[in-house]
């Protein structure tokens, strides 16, 4: 099957040399052709370029794409996306003026969606997650990372992660799944949280391992939650299994999980509202990505992560929706573009380097996804007639994707 997209007003984010991630000033420069066309063979990008320069040949399928763009998709590499009901009272809550810190105490929270998940079944489950993967393609996401967490016992830990394969096996999305067995201390281990970080090593990672459930391994390690060295424990347990991690580090506080995540080469470090110089110095050179969370931040009305001394020292910086019924209740990478120029002072085009390129290196897809180099995946959009692809994160709020391409077939 051959596909022409042709008259493409810009191609966004091509590359002739894939780069697994981009660094410091390079993530100010996309790179794009004006007047364009892609062709796809199947499932990957075959070729791109002028389209005064394209020959005669035949095709499948002609779309004709005048007056719009075509950027590769989103890759949203932090959500939580599988959940049972909602948490609008909770942020209700919230706006009264309870911190997440106060609500998690309550045994709201992260608690609150671990008992509607344990009730839930796995079809039920699955249905209501497939049904967010399926809006979130319209909205332009390609790729997306999955985390267990609500689960909070081996049981619907194990449930969870099921579900997470099936999607995998009937979504056309790219997805990557993690084991978040410590997300939150159940109450009945607090006081003695080592003896939950037991249960974690000895029944959630094996279990989990056995049945090739995860990719990757998570803590929420943080202060109220869990501690460096319970991250450590859970994480050397995870490595025994080929488990690299991806953690949850200083959202609350400065609280050494960049370090332990570094220390323990992960994949990505994500929410970092609280990152100092001293982490900053610790992340060059690593190969683990900064990831920040803007959703969670302009929902949670917190403080926000300093992606701007981040590049300026030379890191490159991902994003992703983190999307959550507790922080996060929205898994449109476009708003997160948004978020990224207005909140972050972040330039589209660094903007469009964060949740494409990097946040696929931090799912550990940038070598197929990210971006528009040929014989990647054909995971890519179509915009709406738009004056200019600054134009994207600047009307925030509308659905600016047209058609969504996935593994070459339109969605
Ligand atoms: O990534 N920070 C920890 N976990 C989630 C929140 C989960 C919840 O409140 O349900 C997050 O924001
Ligand atoms: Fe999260």
């Amino acid at each position: 099957m051959r596909t022409l997209i042709k008259n493409i007003k810009s191609l966004l984010q091509v590359e002739k040399c894939p780069r697994p991630r981009v660094f410091g000033a390079d993530m100010a420069h996309i790179d794009h052709i004006e007047n364009a066309y892609l062709i796809v063979e199947d499932d990957k990008i075959a070729a791109f370029g002028k389209m005064d320069e394209l020959k005669e040949q035949t095709f499948d399928k002609e779309v004709d794409a005048t007056g719009r763009m075509v950027l590769p998709s989103f890759c949203d590499s932090h959500t939580h996306l599988v959940y049972a009901g909602s948490r609008e009272i909770e942020y209700i809550d919230k706006i009264r003026g309870l911190s997440y810190d106060e609500i998690a105490k309550r045994g709201g929270g992260i608690l609150n969606s671990a008992k509607r998940v344990q009730e839930a079944s796995g079809q039920q489950l699955y249905d209501d997650a497939m049904a967010r993967l399926d809006t979130i393609i319209r909205y332009g996401t390609g790729a997306v990372e999955i985390k267990s967490g609500y689960g909070m016992t081996p049981e619907a830990e194990l449930k969870m992660l099921r579900v997470i394969r099936r999607l995998r096996e009937n979504s056309p999305l790219t997805i990557k799944s993690t084991l978040l067995g410590a997300h939150g201390i159940p109450m009945e281990y607090r006081g003695h949280q080592e003896k939950f970080v037991d249960l974690v090593i000895e029944r959630m990672i094996p279990q989990a391992a056995e049945e090739g459930l995860a990719d990757y391994i998570d803590v929420f390690c943080d202060e109220g939650f869990f501690t460096v060295e319970d991250t450590e424990r859970m994480l050397e347990a995870g490595a025994r299994y080929g488990m690299r991690p991806k953690i949850h580090a200083n959202e609350m506080a400065c609280s050494g999980g960049i370090q332990c995540a570094v220390k323990y080469n992960a994949l990505s470090c994500d929410h970092l509202e609280y990152t100092g110089d001293a982490e900053i110095q610790c992340l060059l050179g690593s190969e683990t990505m900064p990831t920040v969370l803007p959703g969670a931040a302009f929902f949670l009305n917190m403080q926000h992560a300093p992606v701007r001394k981040m590049m300026e020292a030379g890191l490159g910086v991902a994003m992703a929706s983190d999307y959550n019924p507790g922080s996060s209740p929205s898994g449109n990478m476009q708003l997160v573009l948004s978020f990224a120029c207005v909140n972050y002072r972040m330039l589209p085009e660094e903007a469009i380097n964060a949740t494409t390129i990097n946040s696929g290196y931090a799912m550990g897809v940038s070598d197929q996804l990210g971006s528009i180099a040929v014989g990647k995946r054909a995971n890519f959009y179509i915009t709406t007639e738009i004056p200019t692809y600054e134009y994207l994160p600047y009307a925030y709020g509308e659905n600016k994707v047209w058609k969504a391409f996935l593994n070459g077939k339109e969605y």
